[in-house]
């Protein structure tokens, strides 16, 4: 039976999240390679608002990280939720389900008001990010932006800006 355990990362897991990440995003449409980069910039700048990982005993399976958002409305408490990466071959055995259910819950039990995503609208949609055609994130192709309203009960509108730890 496949069994896993998500928890919060600590220091000595840095490596093994890097080696993930890199390997999780080869050949992406929506990715310039970039997430590992992105993962550790945002870590250095204590801008990782959460990171989660999937373990199998010793192993790392998988990860999860959030980092709050900017919107040009003036919408506040929204969260980019990603990087999101399962080893390549641990995909399709419902590790990504699982820690971007617990990353919903983190942000919901926080209060967050809302969430961005940048992925495959497939995997976005099971978790009920929707198409948000008034809501912009810059150089990205819109098919691959989604977002969820948490507390919030409408979609904001404008330009999305991450972290400056994405610009790399
Ligand atoms: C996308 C990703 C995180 C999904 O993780 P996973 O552990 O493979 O996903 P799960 O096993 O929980 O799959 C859940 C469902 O989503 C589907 N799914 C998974 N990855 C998918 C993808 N890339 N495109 C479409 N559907 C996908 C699965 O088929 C499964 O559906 P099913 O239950 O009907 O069979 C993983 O494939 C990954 O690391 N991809 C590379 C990195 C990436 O693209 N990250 C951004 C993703 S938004």
């Amino acid at each position: 039976m496949n069994s896993f355990t998500i928890r919060r990362e600590a220091e000595a897991d840095i490596p093994a999240i890097r080696d993930l990440t890199s390997r999780a995003f080869v050949d992406k449409p929506y990715s310039r390679q970039r997430e590992a980069a992105i993962v550790e910039r945002l870590r250095d700048a204590d801008a990782l608002t959460f990171s989660f990982m999937a373990v199998k005993g010793a192993s790392l399976v998988g990860h999860i990280a959030a980092s709050a958002v900017k919107i040009s409305d003036g919408t506040g408490n929204w969260f980019g939720v990603g990087p999101i990466s399962v080893a390549p071959e641990r995909q399709g055995e419902g590790i990504g389900s699982l820690l971007m259910q617990r990353a919903l819950q983190e942000l919901r039990e926080m209060g967050a008001a809302g969430a961005v995503s940048v992925g495959d609208p497939t995997f976005l949609g099971r978790f009920d990010f929707v198409d948000a055609p008034d809501l912009r994130l810059p150089g990205m192709d819109p098919q691959y932006f989604r977002a969820l309203p948490l507390a919030d009960t409408t979609l904001p509108t404008g330009t999305v800006w991450y972290h400056d730890a994405f610009v790399v």
